[in-house]
C-alpha cells in the first residue's frame, strides 16, 4: 500500500444550481484499506457529529435513531464501493435524489455536511487506515455527488 505523503485536498467545489456534475465512484481500494467494520465506524461517527452540527434538524433527533439511520448510510457507502449490496436488500434501489427530496438540503447545509465528513474522516487519515490516494478517491466522490442532493435555494 502507498501511504504517500502528498497533502489531502479537501477544497469544496461551489456549488452551482442546475448542474449535476459527473460522478465517479469511490476507489474499491477505500473499502479494502478499511473493511466494512472501518466504514461503519466512519458513518457512525459522521451521524454522530451531523448530529451535533448546525444542520442537525434535518437528521433524526433521537440518538439512536441517528445511530440506525448511520447504519443505512453505511450499508450505501460499502455498496456505492464495490462490496456488498447491503442498501439495495435493506433499503431498496438507492435513488439518492429522491430520497432527499423530503428535506431542505441547501448550499449550505451542503457546506456543514461535507466539513463534518472531513472531521469523521480523521482517524483514518492519523492512523494511516487508507492511502492518500483512496481517501482523496472517497473524498472526491462525496465532493461530487453531495452536489446533485442540493434541492433548495435557502
Ligand atoms: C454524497 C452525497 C450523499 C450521499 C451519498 C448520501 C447518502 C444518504 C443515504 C444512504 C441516506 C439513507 C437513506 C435511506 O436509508 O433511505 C441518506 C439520508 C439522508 N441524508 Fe444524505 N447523502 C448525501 C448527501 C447529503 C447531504 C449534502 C445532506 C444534507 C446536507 C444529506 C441529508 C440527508 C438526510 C436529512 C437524510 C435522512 C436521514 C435519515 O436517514 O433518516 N445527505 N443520505
Amino acid at each position: 500500500m502507498n501511504f504517500g505523503t502528498s497533502p489531502l485536498d479537501f477544497s469544496i467545489l461551489p456549488y452551482t444550481e442546475g448542474v449535476n456534475p459527473p460522478v465517479t465512484k469511490p476507489n474499491p481500494a477505500f473499502l479494502h484499506d478499511i473493511g466494512e467494520k472501518g466504514m461503519r465506524d466512519l458513518l457512525d461517527r459522521f451521524y454522530m457529529g451531523l448530529f451535533e452540527s448546525p444542520i442537525k434538524d434535518i437528521f433524526p433527533q433521537d440518538k439512536e435513531e441517528m445511530k440506525i439511520a448511520g447504519q443505512h448510510s453505511a450499508d450505501f457507502f460499502i455498496q456505492i464501493c464495490g462490496g456488498p449490496k447491503y442498501f439495495n436488500q435493506n433499503r431498496g434501489a438507492p435513488q439518492m435524489r429522491g430520497r432527499h427530496a423530503p428535506f431542505h438540503i441547501t448550499p449550505n447545509a451542503r457546506l456543514h455536511w461535507l466539513v463534518t465528513y472531513e472531521e469523521a474522516l480523521q482517524p483514518i487519515i492519523k492512523e494511516k487506515q487508507s492511502s492518500q490516494e483512496n481517501i482523496q478517491s472517497f473524498w472526491n466522490y462525496l465532493n461530487v455527488f453531495s452536489q446533485w442532493m442540493v434541492n433548495s435555494r435557502d
